[in-house]
């Protein structure tokens, strides 16, 4: 049985951009599983760009304190048991973070059913694309957004795993779809493999207010939107009469002190626009549901998924850095060893 529990703590608060100094890998004694509770070998965990912001301050969760594990989501293996409801060998899937083994109580945990991961259904699929990156994309998109056939979708870090279910599922309710992204090779995957009808380069584009207009030439009714700041602006200036703003993340403004803010607020007056923020978990209740049409979907080949995974818990810091700097092309996960 394994003694020892390595795990990343947050070592002192980013300024900026996140640097190796902030996070410090501790080796601890695991305790034996007390009555009614399970110990849990972690497979792989989550690297997400949300918890920037709670490593510096209070998000829709409160801030991480110096000292305490880096929150992220675990698809592990039950390795003692104490607790009638879980068995050894078990796959279960739980917020445990960037550690090797995590000892619960149940509460939280979900058991995954191991008959249902087959084929394209990867088991990491559910801290991905059927866990909350793709419930974002889910909820997000339908229930703020309101997707209406013929209608024109944009969105912003379209190759990442939020963007890239999002723009499929506006393909699928019959939506013209233009993603954005940062590279030419992630917009030949947007195009490609996810089947969106455009994708702007961002970084290649001498002015992004004028590509977003020449790839939506009858303008944009939703934008789904990851990445704020100027990005942001440069949609609104496109937008049609009661477009709706999806307010999902702003990946280019978590690192900064001070956020940039929208500039383009006349616009909401003469075209009525309505721009609403996400948090998923306001979901939970629908999430069983959800999940199970996105594995049909998965199953049938109409939504496909793509992981960047990294191997060894020690790469977990410089693959959260990477984020900030578009290198994950899918979504980054950790196979711990
Ligand atoms: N509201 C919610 O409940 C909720 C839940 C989960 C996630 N989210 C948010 O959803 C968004 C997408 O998350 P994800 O997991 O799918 O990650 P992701 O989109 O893969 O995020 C990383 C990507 O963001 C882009 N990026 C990084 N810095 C940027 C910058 N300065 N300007 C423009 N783009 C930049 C890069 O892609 P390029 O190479 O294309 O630049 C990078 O590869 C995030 O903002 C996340 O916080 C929200």
């Amino acid at each position: 049985m394994p003694t020892t529990n390595q795990r990343w703590v947050l070592a002192s608060r980013p300024e900026g951009k996140p640097a190796p100094e902030n996070f410090r890998l501790e080796e601890v004694e695991l305790a034996d599983p007390g009555d009614h509770e399970l110990l849990i070998q972690a497979k792989y965990i989550s690297i997400d760009p949300g918890m920037r912001s709670r490593l510096s301050a209070d998000s829709y969760a409160a801030a991480l304190q110096v000292g305490e594990v880096i929150e992220g989501a675990m698809v592990g293996e039950v390795v003692q048991s104490n607790n009638e409801k879980f068995a050894v060998g078990d796959l279960v899937t739980g917020g445990f973070g960037w550690q090797s083994h995590a000892l619960s109580n149940g509460r939280g945990l979900a058991k995954l059913d191991a008959s249902m991961f087959q084929g394209p259904l990867r088991v990491t699929a559910a801290i991905g694309v059927l866990g909350i990156p793709g419930l974002t994309s889910y909820f997000g998109l339908q229930d703020l957004g309101q997707p209406k056939e013929g209608e024109t979708v944009l969105i912003s870090s379209a190759a990442g795993p939020v963007g890239a279910t999002a723009g499929q599922i506006a393909k699928m309710k019959g939506c013209r779809t233009i993603g954005i992204a940062g590279s030419k090779e992630k917009c030949a995957y947007v195009t490609g493999e996810l089947g969106f009808d455009a994708c702007i380069n961002y970084k290649e584009v001498a002015n992004l207010e004028d590509a977003i207009k020449g790839a939506c030439p009858d303008g944009v009714d939703i934008y789904f939107d990851n990445v704020g700041g100027e990005m942001l602006d440069a949609a609104i200036a496109n937008t049609n009469e009661r477009a709706r703003i999806i307010i999902s993340g702003a990946v280019s403004e978590y690192n900064k002190a001070e956020p940039r803010g929208i500039r383009n607020t006349l616009r909401f007056i003469t075209h009525r626009l309505r721009m609403e923020g996400l948090v998923v978990f306001d979901y939970f209740k629908q999430f069983r549901d959800a999940q199970a049409e996105m594995g049909g979907w998965i199953m049938q080949g109409k939504l496909i998924y793509t992981e960047d995974i990294s191997e060894g818990l020690e790469t977990a810091p410089a693959a959260f850095a990477g984020l900030f700097e578009g290198e994950n092309f899918g979504r980054r996960l950790v196979k711990v060893n």
